[in-house]
């Protein structure tokens, strides 16, 4: 069992603390939570004693009791140390070596690797000060998960909010598998593409266009396959996804820099097409800016097609993947649409999923897919899209064993 120190600050995000103890439970592992002041504001100790089904401590104090368990030794009997949420003020008491209270004193005493889920206000994350605690922190070598982008509860729009437990859990159960398990995981000695992402077409140098794919489901894949051993190369395109842990990550724009990147990554025993590649490129991209020419109609737009990455990849050669996965995202005539694409495209899966806008699937947090294969159509239920990545990544074991 590994055991999890859990620091619970202050934040409206605190009460999805306790749905993380509730997945860190379920996955085996022992949590020990540390409230702080602030925390405990927006939770109560009973409800994370409740759940962790340990002690909750609280105040500095209370420790110098010699038969209460002291802070260093708290700090050092855990194999992670997890912050969510980590509010600005927290994380900028971790830049700063501050320790006046049982919280920052843990983060200052503690030799274990340290996870952070920030949480906080749009404009609070994005000020200088909090950005460079996070370059300082991340040059200390903490870990960081999200913060996501969304509607906030202060009703603004932008990165702040707290990563939702499951993805939380899964960057947990990442750093909480050492190496030497990785390396015996099923997808050991496998090198697996991964695309993910959209891609930006440039009209000019400074203008593009883009579609509203946030990387989420494909970046979930990639973490997952490292998870269970693979090596992975991620071709990402624009995205403000942070890497998954334990893959290599190549960045690309346009859909035929991500093509020329997977034919670089090449050879692979599986590859991962999860990227909302564009359709179209502007043919006749210009070298400067266009100028705005007062009285002159506005500029046309040809588009001609971008190569096909996936069926490009696909095609029958000494260098296809023995496993090649699309995804076909839809609005309309999902199945059969994907099964059309599972023979035009020469791909072995295809993970269908409805993106209508009710959905809320893409750009969301979670996914509904069903796994097209020439065996036929599996439906799965609606799951987190780090959940959806895990079963797929499991399949694609079993694909290649
Ligand atoms: O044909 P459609 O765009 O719906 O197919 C979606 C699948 O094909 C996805 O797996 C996507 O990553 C891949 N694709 C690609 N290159 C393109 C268009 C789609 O790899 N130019």
């Amino acid at each position: 069992m590994k055991r999890v120190l859990l620091i619970v600050s202050g934040g409206i995000a605190a009460f999805k603390a306790l749905e993380l103890i509730r997945l860190l439970r379920k996955a085996g592992h022992g949590v020990t939570c540390v409230l702080t002041d602030n925390g405990g504001q927006f939770v109560t100790p009973l409800s994370l004693q409740a759940l962790s089904e340990n002690k909750v401590y609280t105040a500095l104090f209370s420790l110098t009791d010699e038969s209460e368990m002291g802070h260093i030794q708290l700090s050092r009997a855990a194999d992670l140390v997890v912050v969510a949420p980590a509010t600005a003020n927290i994380l900028a008491k971790m830049a700063a070596g501050l320790a006046d209270d049982l919280a920052s004193t843990v983060l200052l005493a503690t030799d274990k690797p340290v996870l952070v889920a920030p949480a906080m206000n749009v404009r609070m994350w994005l000020h200088p000060a909090t950005q460079a605690n996070m370059a300082t922190l991340a040059a200390r070598g903490v870990r960081v998960i999200g913060p996501d982008e969304g509607a906030m509860a202060c009703n603004e729009f932008g990165p702040g909010r707290m990563s939702e437990p499951p993805a939380i859990a899964a960057a947990i159960e990442a750093l909480l598998t050492p190496p030497a398990e990785r390396l015996a995981g099923p997808l050991s000695g496998r090198h697996v593409i991964v695309t993910s992402g959209p891609t930006h077409e440039p009209i000019d140098p400074v203008r593009y266009i883009a579609n509203r794919s946030s990387g989420r489901q494909g970046h979930a894949i990639a973490g997952a396959l490292a998870a269970l051993g693979a090596r992975v190369t991620l071709i990402s395109g624009p995205v403000s996804m942070p890497d998954p842990a334990g893959v290599s990550v190549t960045r690309v724009e346009s859909a035929r820099e991500m093509l020329a990147a997977c034919q670089a990554a090449l050879p692979a025993d599986a590859a991962v097409f999860a990227a909302a590649v564009a359709d179209w490129r502007v043919a006749n991209a210009a070298e400067g800016k266009i100028k705005k020419q007062p009285g002159a109609a506005a500029p046309a737009l040809a588009l001609i097609p971008n190569p096909d990455i996936l069926a490009t990849i696909a095609a029958a050669g000494p260098n296809r993947p023995r496993l090649v996965v699309g995804f076909a995202a839809e609005t309309d005539d999902l199945l059969a649409n994907a099964q059309a694409k599972l023979v035009r495209k020469n791909a072995d899966f295809i993970v269908a999923n409805d993106v209508s806008p009710e959905t809320g699937i893409m750009g969301g947090a979670e996914n509904a897919v069903h796994l097209i294969s020439a065996a036929g159509v599996e439906t799965w239920p609606r799951l987190a899209k780090e959940a959806v990545a895990a079963r797929l990544a499991a399949r694609i074991a079993e694909g290649l064993t």
